[in-house]
């Protein structure tokens, strides 16, 4: 089974009430419960996390190197902010997927900027929750893992 890192930035624990008109009406729990259907159709194994802790963040991709095939990552906030994240993405040697529910090329222009898509393998924005089963099943083309 190839095992995936599927990471979530701050604010998106509060997903279903936090700004539904750009956000959508899901919670966390529920694109949780979509990666892990997905996981399973396309024979992967995926361990969903959600932190508002930059240092818990880094820790997590700092293991997750020699352990996991691939890193899914919405950074949320700190896409735009952090040179660490993205210092840590390189460090771990792991191919990368950046995925954000809302279109951010059609937000302000601070959002515009990401220091991840720069190291990413690929960026979908825009998409909703579909964003995470699209970037699993990328990651299922790229692994060579069967579909189930
Ligand atoms: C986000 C977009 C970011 O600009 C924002 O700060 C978020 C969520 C998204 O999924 O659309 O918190 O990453």
């Amino acid at each position: 089974m190839k095992k995936l890192l599927l990471i979530n930035g701050p604010n998106l624990n509060l997903l279903g009430t936090r700004e539904p008109a750009t956000y959508g009406h899901e919670t966390l729990a529920d694109i949780s419960a979509l990666c892990g259907r997905a996981a399973e159709e396309f024979g992967l194994t995926v361990e969903f996390r959600q932190t508002n802790h930059e240092g818990e963040l880094l820790d997590w991709i700092h293991t997750a190197r020699g352990r996991c095939a691939g890193i899914v990552i919405n950074p949320a906030a700190w896409t735009h902010t952090s040179v660490a994240i993205r210092d840590a993405l390189v460090a771990s040697e792991l191919p990368v997927i950046e995925v954000h529910l809302s279109n951010v090329h059609r937000r302000e222009a601070f959002r515009h900027h990401s220091y991840v898509s720069g190291i990413a393998v690929g960026v979908i924005c825009g998409l909703g929750s579909n964003g995470y089963r699209l970037g699993l099943e990328h990651f299922a083309h790229l692994l060579g893992a069967h579909h189930g």
